[in-house]
């Protein structure tokens, strides 16, 4: 792409001949006749290079010089001196001129003065690729880091929670062998229980851990919301019944579909699902309990809503509920549920809301858009 060059000279003769010589060269060429006339013409037309003579009357050169690098610093701009001119000269350079040269205008130096500029030009622009280059680098880096510091945050505390559960492990493993013994048929039972309990919480603690290690994309499918949510009842319904709670249905047969990634949104579901049972068997205020788990459409959203008679919280966990690694729960809970729930759900640029009652129970709400977002990218 050619390069624009203004010329300001108050003598005509010397524009023509200056406008040849630089279209000669490549140049796109402007021309003024005094600085004032140069700068507006500047701020219509932006040029990268302004050549300028210094002595012409209503604004000059250097006045000219002076405002230009007001409007942009990145513009060069050369100084046209007459000869003997050096006291002008110096104060051009001082005020951030590229370069002068002296007049009569010799072609020869004139084009080793612009090689200068363009130089001038190209290095500024490598400098400020380099620098972007650099600072992308430094945020990537910075991500790395914040993700990897998170991780081993999560790796410790995990550790930790595989420990305990180890522990229980061993306890289960106890029963079942002296049960095995004593021929003791329920006690093998009991033992049998709680290995596969631990187990089941060990392989939800690697799913969570996989799922946070791994930021792996979205596979997107188009799904029936009813279909869906039907599969996440079943998943957990057995669960849900062991435990003698009450769990109800209710599906907008008219929802229709939406795009999601249905693993992905089932685990999330299931999070929340969860942690309604685990707030009903820790409420020993009633015998009664209830978990209603419905879908229905809203405008261009899938509704979903968990509601659940349970414990509920207090203002201090409902703060944090969201939060890596909180929990309420001491060793039987990690506190990656909802965060992962939470980051699943804006991934499908969704978003959770949650409104809770101490002693009375909670109620969760999931939007997710029934199309996929724009900018899957910045969902995350
Ligand atoms: N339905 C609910 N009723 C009452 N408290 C809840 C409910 N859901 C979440 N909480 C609170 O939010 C905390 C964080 O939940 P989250 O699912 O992130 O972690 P967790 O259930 O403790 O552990 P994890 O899910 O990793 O096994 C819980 O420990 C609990 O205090
Ligand atoms: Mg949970």
């Amino acid at each position: 792409m050619k390069k624009t060059i203004l010329i300001v000279d108050d003598e005509e003769d010397i524009r023509d001949v200056l406008a040849i010589t630089l279209a000669d060269i490549g140049y796109e060429v402007l021309t003024a006749e005094n600085g004032q006339a140069a700068l507006s013409l500047f701020k219509e037309e932006h040029p990268s290079i302004v050549m300028t003579d210094i002595k012409m009357p209503v604004m000059d050169g250097i006045e000219l010089l002076r405002r230009i690098k007001q409007e942009n610093r990145d513009t060069e701009v050369l100084m046209v001196t007459g000869h003997g001119d050096m006291d002008l000269a110096i104060k051009s350079l001082k005020n951030d001129a590229v370069d002068f040269i002296t007049k009569p205008i010799n072609v020869d130096i004139l084009e080793i003065a612009l090689k200068k500029v363009e130089e001038k030009i190209l290095s500024r622009e490598k400098l400020l690729e380099y620098t972007e280059k650099l600072e992308t680098l430094v945020r990537e880096k910075m991500e790395l880091r914040d993700h990897l510091s998170a991780l081993g945050l999560m790796i410790g505390s995990i550790s930790h929670g595989i420990k305990g559960l180890l522990t229980r492990l061993d306890g289960g493993i106890y029963f079942v062998e002296s049960g095995l013994n004593k021929e003791d048929v329920d006690q093998v039972k009991e033992g049998w229980e709680v290995v596969k309990l631990v187990v089941e919480r060990i392989r939800k603690m690697i799913q969570d851990i996989l799922f946070y290690a791994k930021k792996r994309d979205l596979e997107w499918k188009q799904v029936d919301a009813v279909i869906f949510a039907d599969e996440v009842a079943k998943t957990i319904e057995p669960k849900i019944k062991e435990q003698g709670i009450d769990f109800r249905l209710d599906f907008d047969t008219e929802a229709g579909q939406f795009y999601i990634d249905p693993g992905f949104v089932q685990s999330a579901l299931v999070n929340i699902l969860d942690n309604a049972v685990d707030a009903c068997l820790k409420d020993t205020s009633r015998s009664d309990h209830r978990i209603v788990f419905s879908v229905r459409p809203d405008n261009g959203n899938i509704l979903f809503e968990i509601h659940d008679n349970g414990i509920g919280m207090d203002s201090a966990t409902f703060e944090k509920i969201f939060t890596l690694f909180y929990s309420s729960k001491g060793r039987k809970g990690t506190g990656l549920g909802l965060f992962i729930a939470n980051k699943i759900v804006r991934q499908h640029g969704g978003r959770i809301t949650v409104k809770s009652t101490l002693g009375k129970g909670s109620h969760f709400t999931i939007y997710i858009p029934r199309e996929i977002p724009v900018d899957d990218e910045n969902a995350a």
